[in-house]
């Protein structure tokens, strides 16, 4: 469905990426190794072998990316610091690393001199590889220590050119594959195939519950010390939100959806806004849950300024039919759903894109921006949407140029959110994943997520894709235009 409704003259458009993802220079001016540097080296975690040691070459590069976003009429980027970067011993107390501030404040002055929008993440995923042999990362409380810490350097070397800060990446996607599946840094798991350590009944809820405190402890911090009074400074945590869709219209489906919902990003959101996790969670957690003292509920509350979500996609879900698969350990957190990208006639709700969890499912973006207002009632920012194309990665650079997969995707994800926006929803921001193909994680870099294709073969040259052009002409023609802009008087207003 198409729509005529405009963003606002102050909607934020733009791409993101992520330290780990993009910048490569796993060694460079006093980095210290992150817990992906280590396990990305052991071929056997990731899908073709390959580390995350090149990344795109951000480090080198940036210039240039900065120049080619700017082209693509972006107002916006989200990027993340690296936290072995800023601070190589992790710890509180640990040195500042000069070389490193340096480098990101020379990203973020090019990115205002470029009238873009800087949009930075804490904490991706990425954090010293210390900490975990110290005492096993974000399964102790000490984390959050260190992790306050580190964030006030940020905050103190960066709070001059930074005015939206996001907290941590996804925290539900992080405990379940760093802790649970195994899948991802710093890869432990119940399944001794995967991993010699972890406990996959409880870690990632050990896990997500400390990823909360230090969350809302630096959120405090920031309205404390930083904010100042300044509207214009917000923080929030980054939640990873697709839409369950009832299979049909019983109870046990709407039910097993509602379920869905809670167990993956209520979990996390629901804690930030009023200060507790879902019931559903609490009932199919039971003990294994930690709880939050009367003290940390009033920490947690409240503790985000706007909702930010990445989104990718939808699923049909129902009450489970049919055995588990015990190896199945993600949908083992919540035994008694089924996820489907089929509805209950057997269609296929969309066909298949490059990735196995991710299809074109616009409406459920809708369904899912009119919950979250409803829910939650703060104002609501797109900080990831996107998706890879079937076969994207085996196919030659002139034809992977071509993306009109991705440009549908991009284009009825938009359109939902201008008539969301037309219907009342405060939506101020969109920024797809991503600006270039990347380190997608376990996939390596066969997974290609970018707007701009990398050529891994030569030199990390960068490409832009179709879609890149289509989605600035889409925001181009449909953003209201800033009255007085042309006039004095408006110039001034902008550089305020
Ligand atoms: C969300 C994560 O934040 C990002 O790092 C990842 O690459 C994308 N999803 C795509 O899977």
């Amino acid at each position: 469905m198409s729509t005529t409704a405009t963003f606002p003259s102050d909607f934020f458009f733009g791409y993101a990426t992520a330290s780990a993802q993009v910048e490569g220079a796993p060694n460079a001016d006093g980095k210290s190794p992150s817990i992906w540097d280590v396990w990305s080296h052991d071929p056997s975690h990731i899908k073709d072998g390959k580390t995350v040691d090149a990344g795109t070459g951000f480090y080198e590069k940036w210039r240039e990316d900065i120049a080619l976003m700017k082209s693509y009429g972006v107002n916006a980027y989200r990027m993340s610091l690296s936290w072995p970067r800023i601070v190589p011993s992790g710890k509180k107390g640990g040195e500042a690393n000069a070389k490193a501030i340096a480098w990101y404040r020379d990203v973020l002055l090019e990115l205002k001199a470029n009238g873009i929008t800087p949009f930075v993440t804490l904490y991706h995923w990425d954090h010293p590889q210390s900490l975990q042999e110290e005492y096993g990362g974000w399964l102790s409380e000490k984390m959050i220590v260190d992790f306050e810490y580190y964030s006030r350097v940020c905050f103190e070397n960066f709070g001059d050119l930074v005015e939206n800060w996001f907290t941590i990446n996804e925290p539900n996607i992080h405990s379940m594959h760093g802790y649970k599946t195994g899948q991802q840094a710093p890869g432990r798991s119940s399944d001794r195939k995967i991993s010699p350590e972890g406990d996959s009944s409880v870690e990632h809820l050990v896990v997500g519950h400390h990823l909360l405190l230090a969350h809302a402890t630096v959120v405090k911090m920031y309205r404390e010390e930083f904010k100042k009074g300044n509207e214009k400074r917000q923080i929030a945590l980054v939640v990873n939100a697709n839409w369950g869709e009832p299979m049909d219209d019983t109870p046990e489906s709407i039910l097993a959806a509602q379920v869905f919902f809670d167990c993956n990003s209520g979990w996390f959101s629901d804690p930030i806004v009023f200060g507790d996790y879902p019931q559903t969670l609490k009932d199919i957690c039971g003990d294994k849950l930690p709880q939050f003292t009367e003290e940390e509920k009033k920490l947690v509350k409240g503790s985000t300024d706007f909702i930010a979500i990445n989104h990718y996609t939808t699923m049909m879900i129902k009450k489970r039919t049919t055995p588990l698969d015990p190896s199945d350990q993600w949908n083992s957190f919540v035994p008694d759903i089924e996820t489907s990208f089929f509805d209950k006639d057997g269609k296929e709700i969309a066909p298949e894109a490059g990735l196995i969890w991710c299809r074109t499912v616009p409406w459920g973006f809708g369904k899912l921006l009119d919950y979250l207002w409803k829910r939650y009632q703060l104002p609501i920012y797109i900080s990831e949407n996107g998706i890879t194309c079937p076969n994207e990665n085996d196919i030659p650079r002139e034809e992977a140029l071509h993306d009109d997969f991705r440009i549908n995707y991009f284009t009825t994800y938009c359109d939902q959110m201008a008539l969301k926006i037309s219907e009342g929803v405060p939506i101020k921001c969109y920024l797809a994943w991503a600006f270039t193909d990347n380190y997608e994680w376990q996939e390596g870099y066969s997974a290609r997520f970018g707007v701009t294709y990398i050529d891994y073969e030569d030199g990390l040259k960068r490409y832009p894709k179709d879609s890149a052009w289509a989605l600035k002409k889409y925001f181009e023609e449909r953003t209201a235009k800033e009255e007085g802009i042309n006039d004095e008087e408006g110039r001034d207003r902008r550089c305020d």
